[in-house]
């Protein structure tokens, strides 16, 4: 296979602890064919639409960084307006909170071509290009209309909704036909590819050519699951390192009477953080013991401040967490210790051993990697217990988890009473069965299963039918 190339509305230097697990699993593969890396900087500038924006190259050893500014207006309707104010809501389930306005979707094409034409001139003729994420659906469309032909992949890191919920969207159509220009494209899960091969089939014609194959439009593609993992000797080596070892020992210090119970997300309306407050608080009531033995950390970290929809959530969390502070808290324990700040990455796995339980229940949730992180952070002789919900694409793969629904605030109280209790025996026999799991499908084979399939993409269908 020749140079790789991956495309992603996020650039990080892989060399960077900060970077977390798949910077650097992407860093390993960009490592070893020199390959480029290539999207937005993060910086804005208030130049008009169209302006030829700063491309920035840094090196980080053999792997290239390319990145460029955005207009405020593009990012305005690319980044804030379609990727997280109409494509987020829907491939979360959430057609409430979509806002469909037409200047959103013309911005966010905008930008895919100006990625395109950019990212174009950088190529070499035996590149592998990888696309990564919603922000960049259309490229490959926009990438072939310039006369690229080298073999170009997509994952998906967030759900794909059923037919009828994508249906939804004003310009679902292009936007799907944009996704079947690709060589291969991956989701997370098999509920994922599932509702991607009814899609195809039901609004575009699609005809099964075996194994994953599909024709449809007329060119070939390949559509497969492939969960992604992380890279879990990398996160077992931050936890043995001083950083996680000084938070394991001042948690565990300062929790050495109760038991703790730990939630670590971005502050995302598909997280339902609500929820998981209003089932703490039922557990709270239905289950006295829990009172003055159980203590919730909550951190939260801000995240895209400009959707109005992020804002309303900060709110409901912060009210839910004050009520149930009010309601149980007593002057030597409060239940709920709520953080509206990110964690450096370094000390979370001090904290995920000194928990005994982990919350992690989305309403909806591509993959979720917080439940592998606690999963690899833990004492194989004393461990924590997963509470997971059903919901996240990581429930497929990790059934040893207690499986819950969030929406169902008195089933996850039951469900964290439980995880509470479980004794020693159980709580290893589960830990050792996802400890496997992830270590199977970590992120180094989620990589090589990508790319491994892709070149075959490559070698079995260059050309159209
Ligand atoms: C999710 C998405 C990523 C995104 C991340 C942080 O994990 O799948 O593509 O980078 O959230 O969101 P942000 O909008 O800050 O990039």
């Amino acid at each position: 296979m020749g140079r790789l190339v991956v495309v992603s509305n996020r650039v990080a230097d892989p060399r960077k602890t900060a970077a977390g697990g798949l910077a650097v699993a992407l860093g390993e593969v960009l490592n070893d064919s020199g390959g480029l890396w290539f999207g937005w900087s993060g910086k804005l500038v208030e130049e008009p639409v169209g302006t030829e924006t700063q491309m920035h190259v840094h090196h980080a050893g053999p792997v290239t960084l390319a990145t460029v500014d955005l207009t405020r207006e593009d990012y305005d309707a690319y980044y804030v307006g379609y990727s997280n104010g109409v494509l987020w809501p829907v491939f979360h389930y959430r057609l409430d909170l979509a806002d469909f306005d037409a200047g959103y979707i013309e911005g966010y094409r905008r930008v895919n071509q100006m990625f395109a034409r950019r990212l174009l001139a950088m190529l070499q003729p035996d590149d592998v290009i990888w696309v990564q994420d919603y922000h960049l659906i259309p490229l490959a469309a926009e990438l072939r209309s310039l006369g690229c032909t080298q073999r170009i992949g997509y994952f998906l890191h967030i759900p794909l909704p059923p037919p009828l919920i994508l249906a939804a969207i004003p310009g679902h159509d292009w936007l799907m036909k944009g996704l079947c220009a690709y060589d291969l494209v991956g989701f997370q899960s098999n509920a994922d590819l599932d509702h991607f091969c009814r899609y195809i089939q039901d609004e575009a014609h699609a005809q099964p050519a075996g194994e994953g194959r599909w024709r449809v439009f007329n060119r070939f593609i390949h559509a497969a699951a492939f969960p992604i993992g992380i890279d879990v000797g990398e996160f077992r080596a931050l936890t043995a390192a001083p950083e996680a070892q000084e938070m394991y020992q001042r948690m565990s210090r300062e929790y050495s009477r109760r038991k703790l119970l730990v939630g670590v997300d971005r502050l995302d309306y598909s997280k339902g953080l609500p929820q998981r407050m209003r089932a703490f608080r039922e557990l709270l009531a239905r289950y006295p013991e829990t009172r003055q033995s159980a203590t919730l950390i909550q951190i939260a970290s801000p995240s895209r401040e400009d959707v109005s929809a992020y804002t309303d959530i900060l709110h409901e969390l912060e009210s839910l967490c004050g009520s149930i502070n009010g309601n149980y808290g007593e002057l030597d324990w409060m239940p709920v210790r709520y953080m509206h700040r990110t964690v450096a990455r370094a000390r979370l796995p001090g904290l995920y051993r000194a928990s005994r339980v982990a919350l992690v229940t989305p309403l909806r949730d591509g993959m979720n990697l917080v439940c592998k992180e606690f999963i690899a952070a833990q004492n194989p002789e004393d461990p924590g217990v997963l509470v997971l919900s059903r919901f996240a694409g990581a429930a497929e793969q990790l059934k040893e988890a207690l499986l819950v629904n969030p929406y169902d605030s008195e089933g996850t109280a039951a469900a964290i009473h439980l995880a509470l209790q479980m004794p020693l025996e159980e709580r290893r026999e589960r830990h050792k069965a996802l400890l496997a799991t992830i270590r199977r499908t970590d992120v180094h084979w989620w990589c090589d299963s990508f790319l491994d399939l892709l070149g075959q993409a490559e070698a079995e269908e260059s050309g159209t039918p």
